[in-house]
C-alpha cells in the first residue's frame, strides 16, 4: 500500500505502441498501491494488449470505444473524466500526443483528456527520429504549456533496432511522478524538509573505506513519503546501491564532511531536517593517497572524530534524529534526543527480526522533546515513514504558530 494512492481514481490510457506491455506493470503497480485504477485503450493499443490483460490486474472495467455499450462513457461520456484523480497516458504514441494537443476527441482516450480538469501525465514512446522530429517536438511543447506534465522518453534500445530517446519512462518512474503528482497540495505543501539516507564512506586508501550497514532504504522512503504528502523534498544521499527518487532534489555525497556541507547548504530557510543518515562517527586523521600495503605485522590507524551533523546545524525549524541500538533503545534514544537538543528521534533496536538495516520493514518507537513515546508494530519503511512525517508536521505546527 502506497498512502497517496489510497482510494485515488487513476485513469489510464494507453496507446498503440509496443510499450503496452509495460503499461501492464504500470496497472499492476498503480492498483497495489491502493488505486482504483480504469483503464482507456486506443483501438491500436489492443493489437498489443488484450483489454482482459488490463481487466484481470484492474479488476474494473476497460474502456476501448466511445460507443461501447458496457462503458460507463456510454452513459456517460464524461464520466472517467470527472470521476479522475489523475489522467496518465502510458505509453502515449505520437499519433495521440498530436490529437491531444489539438483538442481531437475521436476516441475514448482522447475524449477523456479533453473533458477531464484532473492533472494530466504522458510517458511518450516511439521511435528516435520521430520523437526528434519538429511537429511532434511541437505537439509535446504545446501540451507542456497547457499543463500536462511529461515523463521520459529515456534513451536506450528501440524496438526498431536503433538506439536513441524514444524508450517509455519505467513504470516505477512513472509510479512515483504519479504520487508526486497526487501529492501536491497534501499536508506539508509549502514545506521545505532536508533529508539524510544511508552510511558515509571515510576513505583509508583510494581502496579501502570506513563504512557500515546502512542501507539508505529509511532516508530514501522519508524523502519519497515527504514529496508524496506536498514537501518540498532535499535528500541528501550517501547510499551506492539505491536509485534517485523522481520528483525530488537529490545530492549524492560519499563522506561525513561531505554530508555536513551539504546539509549545512540545503538546510538554509529549512523547515525541518531529518537525519536518517548513519554518519560515521570516526574517519582517518589522513587517508593515504596510495594504496596501504601489508607490512607482515599490525597497522595502527589514527581516527579523529567526525563534526554531529544534527547537533550543530542552524537553520531547520525541526530537528529529527534516528537512533539505532542494539541494547537499552528507549534510554539510548532518549539520552541522543536530549543531548542533541532534538524535537523528536526514531529509535529501532536493529537486533529484531523485520528492523534496522537493509531491510524493507522497520519497527521503531517515536519519542518526542515533549516527553511522549509512540511505540510501533513492525511496517514497512514507506508506512514508518508517513508516521515520523505526521508526528514531524504536529511539531512544526505548533512551532510555527
Ligand atoms: O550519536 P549517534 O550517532 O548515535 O546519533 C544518531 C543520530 O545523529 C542520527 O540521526 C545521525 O544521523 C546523527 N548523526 C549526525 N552526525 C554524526 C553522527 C550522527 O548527524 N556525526
Amino acid at each position: 500500500m502506497i498512502p497517496v494512492l489510497k482510494g485515488k481514481n487513476v485513469v489510464l490510457g494507453v496507446t498503440g505502441s509496443i510499450a503496452c506491455y509495460k503499461a501492464v506493470d504500470l496497472a499492476s503497480k498503480l492498483t497495489q498501491g491502493g488505486a482504483l485504477v480504469d483503464v482507456v485503450m486506443s483501438e491500436d493499443a489492443t493489437r498489443f494488449v488484450a483489454p482482459l490483460a488490463f481487466g484481470s490486474i484492474t479488476h474494473r472495467a476497460v474502456t476501448t470505444s466511445l460507443f461501447d455499450p458496457d462503458s460507463e462513457l456510454s452513459v456517460e461520456h464524461v464520466a472517467l473524466a470527472d470521476r479522475a484523480d489523475i489522467l496518465v497516458v502510458a505509453p502515449a504514441t505520437a499519433n495521440t500526443l498530436a490529437k491531444m494537443s489539438l483538442g481531437l476527441t475521436d476516441n475514448a482516450l482522447v475524449a477523456t483528456y479533453a473533458a477531464t480538469a484532473a492533472p494530466v501525465l504522458v510517458a511518450p514512446a516511439m521511435d528516435g527520429h520521430m520523437w526528434e522530429n519538429a511537429a511532434i517536438q511541437e505537439n509535446v511543447s504545446r501540451l507542456k504549456h497547457h499543463g500536462v506534465r511529461v515523463v521520459g522518453p529515456d534513451s536506450g534500445y528501440l524496438a526498431s533496432g536503433k538506439v536513441g530517446a524514444g524508450r517509455m519512462a519505467a513504470p516505477e518512474v512513472i509510479l512515483d511522478y504519479v504520487r508526486a503528482v497526487l501529492g501536491q497540495g497534501g499536508p506539508l505543501a509549502g514545506s521545505r524538509i532536508v533529508v539524510s539516507a544511508g552510511g558515509t564512506r571515510e576513505p583509508l586508501d583510494p581502496v579501502r573505506v570506513i563504512t557500515n550497514r546502512s542501507s539508505g532504504k529509511m532516508g530514501h522512503a522519508l524523502a519519497e513519503a515527504a514529496r508524496d504528502m506536498g514537501a518540498s523534498v532535499t535528500l541528501v544521499s550517501a547510499s551506492e546501491t539505491l536509485d534517485a527518487p523522481p520528483a525530488l532534489e537529490i545530492v549524492r555525497v560519499e563522506t561525513a564532511i561531505e554530508m555536513r556541507d551539504a546539509i549545512e547548504e540545503a538546510c538554509q530557510g529549512a523547515d525541518a531536517l531529518i537525519m536518517a543518515a548513519a554518519v560515521s562517527d570516526y574517519r582517518a586523521a589522513e587517508a593515504s593517497s596510495h594504496k596501504l600495503k601489508k607490512t607482515g605485522g599490525p597497522l595502527s590507524l589514527t581516527l579523529v572524530q567526525n563534526p554531529d551533523i544534527l547537533a550543530s546545524v542552524e537553520g531547520p525549524t525541526v530537528r529529527v534524529g534516528f537512533a539505532a541500538e542494539s541494547r537499552d533503545l528507549l534510554e539510548n534514544a532518549n539520552s541522543k534526543l536530549v543531548s542533541k537538543g532534538l524535537d523528536m528521534i526514531v529509535a529501532n533496536d536493529i537486533t529484531e527480526l523485520g528492523s534496522g538495516f537493509g531491510a524493507d520493514t522497520n519497527k521503531a518507537a517515536i519519542l518526542t522533546a515533549d516527553g511522549e513515546i509512540h511505540q510501533l508494530p513492525v511496517m514497512s519503511k514507506l508506512e514508518l515513514a508517513h508516521r515520523v512525517l505526521e508526528q514531524m508536521s504536529n511539531i512544526l505546527i505548533a512551532k510555527e504558530e
